[in-house]
């Protein structure tokens, strides 16, 4: 169990309780003068880092004997579909229990083979009843993978190939949809049941489905091989930051520095790469918000699950099939400084909304956090120079920068690695303008030191022998962190 940093009744604790408009140390970055050494620029090699390599496929060696036991039952079941959707009353299907379903699919598809002039033994009897019950009131072939809990992605190119993501590695599965036809009934029916379609005319779309689930499909022809799908699962379960310290996503040591940064309201940014576990983060970091305080969620789609209970979250709305009816991010996080939020979360930032995210988080809106996607924190800094000189505001670069340095006070990179392991590979902490540079310093990384037997990454957190720029703020607030958190273990 993480033990969490219990805060001294400071004498002069004002600033826990003072309301958010009080100016803070970030609004005039100074290097501290209780840092050890000066704040250094992060060496650019160092900041830059390198381009996170895609995960590694582990492909699987299908039995040749197995593949053509699938492909047949795959045929059957497709001719037992068609037969299904003739004899079944499919108004009745809502209404109709489970059990009763079963039975009559077991029913018909007997009486099916008999025609057909098939036997099969009772594996493959049952596989196949199972099989139509999902083509029937499920998404057909993919429904066991949606139900699987170990997924976390899938990934479809074209009807003969589906790959998932398991612990953070791809893998190609043994599940194949008949053909392109096939796969675009599925499709069909996921997008039709959220109001949307999908055609040659408007080849792609983008939905969530019942269970929260992003969905997001490519049709032929800009489909070159067949339709592309992908699910990115709604994960039920977010991550604790006991459970992330257990899989050495950061240690008990980074766990009570972060404590210390979000109680005493930085402005953080998480950065990472597509399902570096970005969102996860978020959610865990803003466990350590207090439940006193109000906070209002923006999110393209809602996602985190934060455990306080003076919550407002807001999801932002694609335009209709007309183009009407749009509320993006930027709007909902206009409205939401008129709600009196003590803190502002936004899902990830991408697009214009970052102008008025960097706005809030300079005036009085402390504490604000977002995800953005980078690889690393010097690459965050420049995503959102370009998001800035996008929205076609004429900042000059060095205001923007200004504008960036004095909003955010902490970056935290996390990464998937080679080994499908995520971890929190850095903290860093923007210290202020050199000349027309910002200048951070890296608390906290992640080494890597080699690699073990099995393809896993080894290496260990170091702290990078600075103390906290905000040393001072902490102290303040009743956050006097032992230095012990900055020294190595070892
Ligand atoms: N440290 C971790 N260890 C193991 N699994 C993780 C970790 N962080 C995230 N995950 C899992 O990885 C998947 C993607 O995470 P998510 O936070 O949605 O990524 P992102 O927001 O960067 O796209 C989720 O299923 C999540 O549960
Ligand atoms: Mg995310």
């Amino acid at each position: 169990m993480f033990k969490r940093f219990n805060k001294q009744e400071a004498s002069n604790d004002a600033p826990a309780a003072a309301p958010s408009l009080v100016s803070s140390p970030k609004a005039a970055p100074k290097p501290s003068p209780d840092a050890k050494a000066t704040p250094a620029t992060l060496k650019p090699e160092m900041a830059t880092g390198k381009k996170i390599k895609p995960a590694p496929s582990k492909s699987i060696t299908v039995d040749p004997k197995e593949a053509k036991r699938m492909d047949r039952l795959l045929d059957i079941r497709m001719d037992l579909h068609k037969r299904l959707l003739e004899s079944l009353n499919l108004a009745a299907l809502d209404k109709a229990s489970e059990e009763d379903l079963k039975h009559e699919i077991a029913l018909i598809a007997r009486e099916g083979l008999r025609e057909m002039d098939i036997v099969l033994n009772t594996t493959d009897q049952k596989q196949l009843n199972a099989d139509l019950l999902d083509e029937v009131t499920g998404l057909g072939p993919i429904e066991v993978l949606l139900r699987d809990d170990t997924v976390n992605d899938i990934l479809i190119n074209g009807s003969q190939q589906v790959f998932v993501e398991r612990d953070g590695l791809l893998e190609l599965t043994t599940v194949k949809f008949k053909d392109e036809k096939h796969l675009m009934r599925i499709i069909d029916k996921i997008v039709s049941a959220v109001g949307r379609r999908v055609d040659e005319s408007s080849p792609y779309v983008d939905a969530r489905l019942a269970d929260g689930s992003r969905f997001n499909a490519m049709v032929p022809p800009c489909a070159v091989d067949g339709s592309l799908v992908s699910i990115r699962k709604f994960s039920k379960e977010k991550l604790s930051i006991d459970q992330l310290i257990e899989f050495g996503a950061f240690t008990e040591a980074m766990a009570t520095y972060l404590q210390a940064a979000v109680s005493t309201r930085l402005n953080i940014i998480v950065s990472g790469g597509t399902g570096s576990g970005k969102t996860t983060m978020l959610n865990a970091l803003s466990s350590f918000i207090g439940d006193e305080e109000r906070i209002v969620t923006i999110e393209d789609t809602a996602e985190l699950q934060l455990q306080q209970i003076h919550i407002g979250r807001m999801e932002s709305r694609p335009p209709n099939v007309e183009g009407k009816g749009e509320v993006s991010q930027r709007d909902l996080l206009r409205n939401a400084l008129r709600m009196r939020p003590d803190r502002i979360i936004v899902g990830e930032t991408r697009g214009d909304e970052v102008i008025d995210m960097l706005q809030a988080m300079n005036t009085g809106h402390d504490g604000s956090m977002t995800t953005i996607h980078a690889n690393s924190p010097r690459d965050a800094i420049s995503r959102l120079e370009n998001m800035i000189a996008m929205t076609g505001v004429e900042l000059p670069l060095i205001a923007s920068r200004a504008q960036i340095a004095s909003a955010v006070n902490l970056m935290v990179q996390v990464s998937r690695l080679p080994d499908g392991s995520r971890r929190m590979v850095s903290i860093t902490e923007i210290t202020g303008m050199e000349g027309e540079i910002i200048s951070m310093q890296e608390i906290f990384k992640f080494q890597r030191t080699g690699m073990d037997e099995n393809g896993k990454i080894r290496g260990k957190f170091v702290s990078g022998g600075l103390r906290s720029h905000y040393t001072e703020r902490f102290r303040e607030w009743g956050y006097d962190l032992p230095s012990s958190i900055y020294i190595d273990s070892e």
